[in-house]
């Protein structure tokens, strides 16, 4: 019997594993697979309602790091994965995307040796614990960014590198790591996606938020470089009135994530976030509120990763508030236009979807709900 632990921590990383341990159940004749949970994501809205809603049994191990700076995350990670695969002695470690978590379970199982089946041919007798990253490749070129060096790192002590678009194999392939190493495979988070859609469509969310299909925009809001600076925020702000301006009618819903509201009461913005026109304020809505929200949407305006995602799956207007993206394919072939926090530009992209002559996009390759089984045969036929 081989043993695969996944290790999740963090929101975005719930919906990326849980393809992955529906498929590894089908073959739990061969392979137990355990999922850790490191607890960088506590609150019951951003940890529990995923789990329950993607059907996913509790964690088997919970770590309970909380929330502290990203190095004492890190390292708190660190101290506790490593007791878990001292004990469980795992054939293989899977990571997601591109978290705190992500990197510190990875680093663990750079460190820790362990025979190498492969010692004659290769003449190395020691090898690390076989660790595959989900989400491989992506790069925002930005190191200013936490999750920038997350990739980079994981990318460079992981065995298996399993990539969602053509970028990510053009960055690896370009870092120098060996192409047999590399595997495009499409994305995992849109299986649960696709699988979800039905469910997700009949939730009453748009009713008890009293708003009208096509006649709202979703904002979500949490990378420090929009919310940890109190300029940003303004500017922030000033967009959700230009919108106002440019369409009175269209409500604006911002589930607000808990970084957000921490820096939002810390600069004294909730006042003035609150006496907006058309503005409501919503804690963080689970996976299938969250995603009837998304499709019925007119526009999406973001700073996250995964949206960007989505939203070119689901042919939505997505906006990004960043000044890059790692995932390109959004933007090349999707639905994804990424602005700053340029008045000016967000001004013309939402003036262009009013008047219908935003672009209208495609779903790119191997995003096709399939990603899950196409990973676990090849890791199947790893290790
Ligand atoms: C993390 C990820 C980011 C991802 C995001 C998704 C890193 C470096 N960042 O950012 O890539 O896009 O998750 O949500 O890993 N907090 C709570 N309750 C919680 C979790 C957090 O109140 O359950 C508050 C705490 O005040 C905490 C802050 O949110 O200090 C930030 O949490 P943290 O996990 O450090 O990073 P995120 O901003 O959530």
């Amino acid at each position: 019997m081989k043993k695969i632990l996944s290790v999740v921590g963090a929101r975005p990383n719930f919906m990326k594993m849980a393809p992955i341990h529906k498929e590894l159940l089908k073959h739990k004749l061969k392979i137990t697979h355990k999922i850790v949970h490191t607890g960088q994501h506590y609150d019951k809205k951003m940890s529990d309602v995923f789990f329950k809603e993607l059907e996913l049994p509790k964690p088997h191990i919970y770590l309970g790091v909380g929330s502290e700076s990203h190095s004492v995350q890190t390292a708190k990670i660190m101290m506790e994965f490593e007791k878990v695969v001292l004990k469980e002695k795992p054939d293989l470690v899977i990571v997601y995307g591109d978290v705190n978590s992500t990197v510190a379970a990875g680093l663990v199982c750079s460190k820790i040796l362990i025979n190498n089946p492969d010692a004659k041919s290769t003449g190395k007798l020691k090898k690390p614990i076989p660790l595959a990253h989900i989400e491989s490749g992506l790069r925002s070129f930005d190191r200013n960014m936490p999750e920038e060096i997350n990739r980079i790192l994981t990318d460079n002590i992981a065995e298996f590198l399993f990539v969602t678009e053509k970028s990510g194999m053009e960055n690896l392939l370009k870092d120098g790591f060996d192409r047999k190493q590399i595997f495009f495979v499409g994305n995992t988070m849109l299986d649960s996606l696709k699988f979800y859609l039905k469910k997700a469509s009949k939730s009453d969310i748009l009713k008890e938020l009293c708003i009208s299909k096509k006649n709202y925009i979703l904002v979500t809001l949490h990378r420090p470089s929009n919310v940890d600076t109190k300029d940003n925020f303004k500017k922030i702000l000033e967009i959700f009135r230009d919108i106002n301006r440019i369409n009175p009618e269209l409500d604006i819903v911002f589930p607000i994530h808990p970084r957000t509201m921490k820096m939002l009461k810390k600069f004294r913005l909730t006042a003035q976030m609150e006496s907006l026109n058309n503005l409501i304020i919503t804690e963080p809505f689970g996976y299938l509120d969250f995603l009837k929200l998304m499709m019925e949407s007119k526009i999406v305006l973001t700073d996250s990763g995964g949206i960007q995602e989505e939203t070119t799956f689901l042919k939505i207007p997505c906006i990004t508030l960043r000044e890059n993206t790692e995932r390109p394919v959004t933007v090349s072939e999707g639905t994804n236009e990424v602005c700053g926090l340029n008045r000016q530009i967000i001004r013309n992209q939402i003036r262009k979807i009013e008047s219908g002559k935003f672009k209208k996009g495609k779903v790119p390759k191997l995003w096709d709900g399939e990603t899950a089984s196409r990973i676990v045969k090849i890791l199947l036929s790893k290790i």
